[in-house]
């Protein structure tokens, strides 16, 4: 059943296109909670113009040119960027036949994009960050008073316990940790889909031949892609089941009730020489006095649920 569209909740994705990325821009345009009103792009998995490049191939596949695309700053707030080409490929969406963009990134940038969308917007925006938080920390750091227009954060990053990129830190939190502090300290309502549940929210071998069997050409575009993605975790973890990282970002927008959460403090480490980017989770409420808990971490979702509503939404284009 199609919601009301005055039910739909308007949401920015903030992007790093990235296999798992353009997992998440097709599973929310084809959903029909959600209403995107643009994407923004920075570097992480790429460099900024491949991960801006990137977001408008996904839309021109998607058929979906008129989404407006605005890139963000080519470095983090404090650091130099570093890149994923060994998992996503040098062009960061390496392993299938996209098309080109069809339409030129906002020139206003991410920034006064994100500025000037949450002001317009009739009722107050969910951001959902899949890469470094970069945009989102410029944006509160720079104008607090838009705060007041976003209802909440769905993002992917961080982990209660391993990471990903370094023992202690997950990719998107350890590019840029400093916009990273400034989000989670926001007091805004926020959801972090961390590792915990995103290793739960896996694809492979079989969830890919479902996708070649929809006979389509976007279909067969993400089949491809998760082969590049798939291949990778095999050879780097030895299995092939692969997670989808982003898409539960935004499956935490479009189902909430899909995805497990428990409240706990949650803080970012900014400074230590093997700690930089770690997301600090109090599951014991050890943080000390006054630290009441300000994230809602999610940590369970179910796979094959999981893998039915992102293989469905790609069959919905047809
Ligand atoms: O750690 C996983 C995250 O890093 C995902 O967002 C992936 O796209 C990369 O950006
Ligand atoms: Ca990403």
């Amino acid at each position: 059943m199609t919601p009301d569209p005055a039910t739909r909740t308007p949401v920015i994705i903030d992007c790093d296109p990235g296999h798992d990325d353009a997992l998440a821009i097709a599973l929310a345009l084809a959903s029909p909670e959600v209403e995107v009103l643009g994407i923004t792009t920075i570097g992480g998995n790429a460099p900024l113009a491949a991960t801006t490049r990137n977001a408008g191939r996904v839309l021109a596949l998607l058929g979906r040119a008129d989404v407006p695309v605005a890139a963000g700053p080519a470095q983090p707030l404090n650091r130099p960027l570093e890149t994923a080409p060994q998992v996503h490929g040098v062009s960061g969406l390496d392993g299938a036949d996209l098309p080109e963009p069809l339409a030129a990134p906002r020139p206003e940038g991410a920034l006064e994009f994100l500025r000037q969308t949450l002001l317009a917007a009739p009722a107050p925006v969910t951001l959902v960050p899949t890469g470094p938080l970069t945009n989102i920390g410029l944006l509160l750091r720079t104008y607090p008073e838009v705060a007041a227009k976003i209802g909440r954060i769905s993002l992917m990053g961080g982990a209660m316990r391993a990471g990903n990129w370094t023992p202690a830190a997950e990719f998107n939190i350890w590019v840029d940790p400093e916009a990273a502090r400034i989000v989670f300290r926001s007091g805004l309502p926020i959801t972090m889909c961390g590792l915990e549940v995103t290793h739960k929210a896996l694809f492979g071998w079989p969830e890919i031949a479902r996708l070649d069997a929809l006979g389509t050409r976007i279909g067969t575009v993400f089949a491809d892609l998760l082969r590049f993605f798939v291949k990778f975790h095999l050879e780097r973890y030895g299995t092939a089941d692969t997670p989808v990282h982003d898409a539960v970002a935004v499956a935490a927008v479009a189902r909430p009730g899909m995805v497990g959460t428990r409240r706990y403090h949650v803080d970012v480490e900014v400074t230590g020489e093997l700690t930089r980017g770690r997301t600090v989770v109090d599951d014991r409420g050890q943080s000390g006095t006054g630290l009441e808990a300000n994230v809602d971490v999610a940590l369970d979702i179910d796979r094959a649920a999981f893998a039915d509503l992102l293989i469905g939404a790609i069959a919905s284009y047809g």
